[in-house]
Order: structure tokens, then sequence, then C-alpha cells
């Protein structure tokens, strides 16, 4: 039997993963889901990112996939791990859950000169030095720097990420981000919202510094793993068909989802637990 890949976020952030990993893996099906309804997960604590990710993770192995990607750095950083190694062992051994955390942490060092980078995320993702920890793996001599910027999900969540009153948190954020040092040549967007703020970010960076999104390095890392692992590959159905859902209200999805996924989309509701 062969199922569609599931897409999480805690809200419509996942979408902007998903969009690449459309164009980059079109044959696939894929199935979204958004927990709008507890968004955000940033300032959560641990306890309640893991919980609320494996009541999601349950639900997509409810719908027969085989394959859910944790679209979202907080879920990632917060659940991924003990899902993997505590929950699917004993719910669902032959399943896979991959996050955005480690395939983004495997290249980030290549577009740094410095050898300083900056990592803009979720207060969630920073505490947990998720990102200290797989840069020191794979890059263990180039300087990571974080910075929280706990305002841009709500800004995006609530559609005011091109108004005046954003430029002040992109600043304030960026500012606290050079302080810690001048020499950040390579900005890390971890956080699957933040590609909305990206024109607002690129106005007030410092001139010479890249932007790195993470779509299209979750997405070439997936074709990756998909090709490495044929018999995971041939557990994903491919139709080419997309289905989104919402633990909130699905017209207020469908109204939203366009700006991160780039066309329109039809949602249906569906509760988790
Ligand atoms: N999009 C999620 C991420 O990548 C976080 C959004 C939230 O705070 O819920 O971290």
């Amino acid at each position: 039997m062969s199922a569609p890949i599931g897409v999480f976020d805690s809200g419509y952030g996942g979408l902007t993963i998903l969009k690449e990993l459309k164009k980059q893996l079109p044959q696939y099906d894929y199935i979204y889901l958004g927990d709008n309804a507890r968004a955000p997960y940033g300032t959560r604590s641990f306890e309640t990112v893991y919980q609320y990710t494996l009541e999601a993770v349950k639900w997509f192995f409810d719908q027969g996939c085989e394959l859910v990607i944790l679209a979202c750095n907080t879920a990632s950083a917060k659940a991924l791990r003990n899902i993997q190694q505590l929950d699917l062992p004993n719910i669902a051994p032959g399943k896979r859950v991959l996050g955005v955390i480690r395939p983004s942490s495997e290249v980030l060092g290549t577009f740094s000169k410095t050898g300083h980078v900056g990592i803009m995320a979720t207060v969630g993702t920073v505490q947990s030095d998720s990102y200290l920890m797989e840069m020191a793996k794979f890059f263990p001599k180039v300087n990571v720097h974080q910075q929280a910027c706990p305002m841009w999900v709500p800004l995006i969540e609530n559609g005011e990420y091109n108004q005046p009153g954003a430029d002040y948190f992109v600043k304030s954020y960026l500012d606290q981000l050079f302080s810690q040092s001048k020499d950040i040549d390579s900005i890390l967007l971890a956080c699957t919202h933040y590609p909305l703020l990206e024109a607002k970010i690129q106005a007030y960076l410092p001139k010479g510094v890249k932007i790195i999104s993470q779509g299209n390095i979750v997405a070439a890392s997936l074709s990756q793993y998909l090709d490495n692992h044929p018999e995971i590959a041939e557990k994903c159905s491919q139709k080419g068909q997309l289905q989104f859902f919402t633990t909130d209200n699905a017209e207020t999805f469908e109204k939203q989802a366009s700006a991160f996924f780039g066309q329109k989309v039809e949602a249906k509701h569906t509760d988790l637990a």
C-alpha cells in the first residue's frame, strides 16, 4: 500500500516547504496539516510541542502516511528526536519522520566565507540549541550566532508581514543578531514562516549578507533521501495530488494559505485528539 507524504507545521509556515517539495518532487502525493488552532508553537514548552507534534504524527499515520516531514523548526527541535527514538519503535517501526534542522545544518556552512552564520528562529528553536548541536557535527569550525524572533510568527500569521509595523521588529532582531558579530555573512531563516518577511529582512540586512531559506534545501535533501531509500520511496504514492487540512477554520486557512504556497488551495478541517 502506498500513501501520500505527510507535511506538518504548527500553522501556515510549512507551506513554504511544501511549495518547494512540489517543485522538486512533483510526482509524489502530499497531505499538509497545519495545527492552526494551537499555533504558534514557538513560545510553548518542550512537553507541549512534543505532545502536539506526536498527535499530528499519529494523525498522519491514521491517514496511511509512511513518511512524515516536520516542516517546522520548532517541532523538529523539540519533538523529532523523542518521536524517532521513543515513539516510532513502539507505534510504527517501519514508518519514518524527518525534520528540517538536520538538512539545513548539513549545507549551511557552505554558504559562509567568514565562518560566521546567523540563525533567525523561534524562541523554542533557539533554546533547544538544536542548530548549535547539528552545526557542530557538520561544520565544527563555523561560528553560529542565534537570534530569537518571537514577534515574527505572530506578525506573519496575522497577515501583518507587509505592513509598516513589521519593520520595527525586523530591524530590531537583525540589530540584535549583528550586535553578536559583525562578521556574519549568511543568515538562515530557521522558521518556515519567515520567507514571507524576506523582502523586509533584505531591506535591513547589511550589504553582502546572504539570506538562506530552507524550502529548496529540504526538498533537495528529501529527494536524495528517497533515492537512497527506495524501500521508503516505493511506499509514497505518486499521482501528483495535494490535500490540505487544518485544525482550525478551513475557510480562513484557504484565504491565508496562498501567500505561503503561491497558489489557491482547498482545505478541510480535522480534529487531532
Ligand atoms: N513555522 C514554525 C517553525 O519553523 C514555527 C511557528 C510557530 O511558532 O508555531 O519553527
